[in-house]
């Protein structure tokens, strides 16, 4: 069964696509390369093309006949975002408008979106579960908001069923390394940390001390990239199972502050990592951490590899022996 992969050249993406074509499916990678790698695409045909010009998705559909979406295909920088929000609701937004209009003009009626807790905000000390309000800080966070809402309208006039995924902070690698984590440029912590480890770069700036956690850095919930896409292929099997629509959390409810993550790097490297203290990154929460109970009780989702130095010895692995630099 063709399933149709938007960003499938990208870190997630590409994990998923690993995993669908061991599950027996058959991944469409649908990619602009925009912040994927062609080389990145191991694991079924490519489609190389752009969410906003509508008639390439056509071609995708014409061409392969997925019967189901993976949509991974989005810009995930904060930064970013912060400095330049029309370019999220464009590319973000009305791309993904695109992608759910062909979807359902060409029928293809099951579709797994990945959005993110970015669009729960800050809420003080709350462990954060599917119920909990949504008020972004960001445009990438509003972003996804918005294609939530897209996706409901969608399913409420033309029988879309779609799977949310509320993703906290994905990390790792794959454990055989073909496919991993590789942005240019990188602003995601475990990669820099390793960056710096491998002396590729001088030392990690820990973006703010002075957070209200207990030692004045930013926290996040960290889960494994391949535990992660499991629970896509699970999120699949769910929506072609007849189960209907669903929005589920993808974290492992342990928080780990910034210096928390690159004392584990230190300890599993066994290297040194220079850190230098610097100012708060603009649109950071101070803490996300997941309630994934959800995912749990009714995807049957076990996270296996979702431990700090599992996550942080594949990234490593990774750093180690690929990428696809050009
Ligand atoms: N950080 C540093 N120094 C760095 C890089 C990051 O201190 O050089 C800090 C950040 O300030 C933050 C934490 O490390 O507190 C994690 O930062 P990342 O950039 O790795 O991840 P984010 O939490 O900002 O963002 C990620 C994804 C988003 C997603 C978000 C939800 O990139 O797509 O998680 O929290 F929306």
């Amino acid at each position: 069964m063709n399933i149709l992969v938007t960003g499938g050249a990208g870190y997630i993406g590409s994990h998923a696509c690993k995993a669908l074509a061991k599950a027996g499916f058959t991944p469409i990678t649908f990619d602009n390369l925009s912040t994927g790698w062609r080389d990145a695409v191991k694991f079924g045909p490519f489609v190389e093309g752009d969410l906003t010009d509508r008639a390439s998705i056509d071609r995708a559909f014409e061409a392969h006949d997925p019967k189901a979406i993976l949509h991974f295909a989005a810009l995930s920088r904060v930064d970013e975002a912060m400095s330049n929000p029309g370019l999220y609701w464009r590319n973000n937004v009305l791309g993904s408008l695109n992608l759910i209009e062909a979807a359902t003009d060409h029928n293809c009626l099951d579709f797994v979106f990945s959005s993110t807790c970015a669009t729960y905000g800050d809420q003080d000390n709350v462990v954060l579960d599917e119920t909990t309000a949504q008020m972004p800080l960001n445009a990438y966070g509003a972003s996804k908001q918005a294609v939530e809402r897209i996706l409901h309208d969608f399913g409420v006039t033309h029988g879309l069923r779609r799977v949310i995924f509320r993703y906290f902070n994905v990390a790792g690698a794959d454990p055989e390394a073909e496919v991993g984590e590789f942005h240019r440029p990188e602003t995601h912590l475990i990669p820099i940390v390793l960056d710096a480890v491998a002396g590729v770069r001088d030392g990690v700036t820990i973006y703010g001390t002075d957070y209200p956690t207990k030692d004045g850095t930013c926290i996040r919930d960290y889960v494994h990239v391949s535990d992660l896409v499991d629970a896509h292929v699970l999120g699949l099997r769910w929506l072609l199972d007849g189960k209907g629509s669903r929005v589920f959390n993808l974290g492992t409810g342990s928080g780990f502050s910034v210096r928390e993550v690159i004392d584990s790097a230190r300890r599993v490297t066994n290297r040194d990592v220079p850190t230098t203290i610097g100012d708060r990154r603009a649109g950071d929460a101070i803490k996300l951490v997941s309630g994934s109970k959800r995912a749990e009780d009714e995807l049957q989702w076990q996270p296996q590899k979702s431990t700090m130095p599992q996550m942080i010895e594949d990234a490593w692995r990774w750093h180690q022996v690929a990428d696809y630099r050009e």
